[in-house]
């Protein structure tokens, strides 16, 4: 039998000196209910349930009574403005709030290069390893990840939601397999495709190819990843037009996409996407130089996220006349009013440029 089917109830013992006045507390003021009271003509041992949770409280167990966070709507309303309440037994009760509201540190900004060859890779959840990319993550405002999952096969995920403002997932080397809610049938990306994850959509990895490398770029940098038990993926219905926190779901397909002039003379670009479907909140496409180009016009821009990942080829970084070669693998965080230009492109050059708000908005050339 497996324990999830074996167990019948879980329930956490909590001491308690007077069983009466807890039991009011409780019930009357955190809106729990008696499951079970022994004895009837001298109660030493009462369970209530409530919320998700069983208590168990027993007069005479020995321990500390502890703590218990309750999640609320309103705590305020729940504590008569108090944050913290103790019961009658010394159980301390936290109130917080069930939906806490997405803090977005201000953005520091910074230029940032992160090299290929001095990466450090960090041992992540379900075998995958990370690579901070933005390690001072901007005051908190962004993270930039690369990630590589070596040993491919089925992926252990459940479906889950992330609280955030914006995420991108960018496929940078081999295949992965997702689920989105509302978006049809689980599908492969594939090296050069890339989704957007709208604020709390949900989804589920489910497979990958071994050495699957995707760089993702998230704001805020803490954010929280929140399992959703209930959902099942996929969903019945497809629904490409919904919005999630104002934002629709993309699925670009590097197969599929135009290539088209980009802001910068002399390159080319497969715009992402997401500009149109985050309403300009961000923008993100790869560019690479037309056959006869080996450098970009100077430019400047305004973004608080300039976000750029060498995916191929190489170039020189001139940033303000600071000369920096840059390869593949390697990436930059250039500041807002800060000249910048590629020299030195090489044919197969490919950049993934990231930007918050939209490059379009907020990217100009410069020509003093
Ligand atoms: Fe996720």
């Amino acid at each position: 039998m497996k324990p999830a089917e074996n167990v019948r109830a879980a329930e956490v013992v909590v001491p308690c000196a007077e069983l009466e006045p807890t039991l009011a507390f409780f019930t009357e003021r955190l809106g729990f209910r008696v499951e079970s009271i022994m004895p009837a003509d001298d109660p030493s041992i009462a369970v209530v349930s409530g919320h998700g949770l069983r208590l168990r409280f027993e007069r005479g167990a020995s321990g500390p009574a502890g703590t218990l966070r309750l999640a609320c709507d309103d705590p305020e309303a729940l504590g008569d403005g108090a944050r913290v309440l103790v019961a009658p037994n010394g159980l301390r009760i936290e109130l917080a709030p069930a939906a806490p509201p997405l803090v977005l540190p201000p953005v520091q900004p910074a230029f940032v290069l992160a090299r290929a060859n001095d990466a450090t890779w960090v041992r992540g959840r379900a075998g995958m390893r990370y690579r901070d990319l933005i390690p001072g993550r901007l005051g908190g405002r962004y993270v930039a990840s690369h990630i590589c999952i070596t040993d491919g096969g089925p992926v252990p995920d459940y479906v889950h939601f992330h609280r955030v403002c914006f995420q991108l997932i960018y496929c940078h080397r081999g295949w992965v397999r997702v689920v989105y809610e509302d978006q049809g049938a689980p599908f492969l990306m594939q090296a050069g495709d890339c989704v957007l994850q709208p604020p709390e959509i949900r989804h589920r990895v489910l497979a990958s190819s071994p050495g699957l490398e995707v760089i993702e770029v998230t704001c805020p940098a803490v954010h929280e990843t929140c399992a959703d038990h209930e959902l099942a993926l996929p969903t019945p219905h497809a629904r490409p037009e919904r919005r999630f926190g104002g934002q629709r779901f993309v699925r670009h397909e590097a197969e599929r996409a135009r290539w088209q002039a980009w802001r910068l003379a002399g390159f080319e670009c497969r715009d992402l996407g997401i500009a149109e479907a985050t309403d300009g909140l961000a923008s993100a496409c790869v560019a690479r130089p037309v056959a006869t180009t080996r450098a970009s016009a100077p430019a400047e821009h305004d973004s608080e996220l300039h976000f750029v990942f060498v995916l191929q080829g190489s170039a020189k970084l001139d940033y303000g006349g600071r000369i920096e070669p840059l390869g593949a693998g390697d990436s930059v965080v250039i500041p807002a009013g800060h000249r910048h230009a590629f020299a030195a492109c090489s044919e197969d050059l490919e950049l993934l440029e990231v930007s918050s708000p939209s490059a379009d908005q907020g990217t100009r050339s410069s020509t003093s």
